[in-house]
């Protein structure tokens, strides 16, 4: 695991193995972040440049990051939102959203609880998670 300087990191957070978390990356509360997750910090990268500015990422409470997944620096993911395996974030993400995917695109909502609660990528207006019961998002 990779943690840089300056990066908040909130209560609750869980970060597995060979993780990297670099300046500008921001986790609220109750993050998960599978193995091997990468977050980045500068969208044009060269070796040598003049100057160039962190840009930042936030990552909301609640929100889990599958294994190998990468964070293109720059968005704001929702809270209790899901990014599966390997995807590649190039965008924000809504509360509850459920992303995969190389760019990551909308399949459906996850519940809080963490399970998918509806497959259709079109925000359910009033959607109840059959696993919990509670309403989602
Ligand atoms: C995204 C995820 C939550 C979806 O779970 P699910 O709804 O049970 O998924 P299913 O197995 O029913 O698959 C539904 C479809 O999505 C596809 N899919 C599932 N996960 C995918 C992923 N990570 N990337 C791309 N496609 C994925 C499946 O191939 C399937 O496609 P099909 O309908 O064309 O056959 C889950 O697959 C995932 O990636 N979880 C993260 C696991 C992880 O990294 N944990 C880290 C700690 S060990
Ligand atoms: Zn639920």
């Amino acid at each position: 695991m990779f943690v840089d300087a300056g990066v908040v990191i909130g209560d609750w957070v869980k970060i597995q193995n060979n993780v990297s978390v670099y300046r500008g990356v921001n986790i609220e509360d109750e993050v998960f972040i599978g193995p091997s997750a990468v977050f980045t910090n500068d969208r044009f990268p060269r070796a040598r440049t003049p100057s160039w500015e962190v840009m930042s990422t936030i990552v909301r409470r609640g929100t889990s990051i599958g294994a190998n997944a990468t964070v293109v620096c720059g968005v704001e993911l929702g809270t209790w939102s899901t990014v599966g395996a390997g995807a590649v974030v190039t965008r924000s993400l809504a509360a509850h959203e459920l992303v995969v995917g190389n760019p990551a695109r909308r399949v459906g909502w996850v519940c809080r609880c963490g399970q998918v609660a509806s497959r259709n990528p079109v925000p359910p207006p009033d959607l109840r998670c059959v696993t919990c019961r509670d309403l989602a998002p």
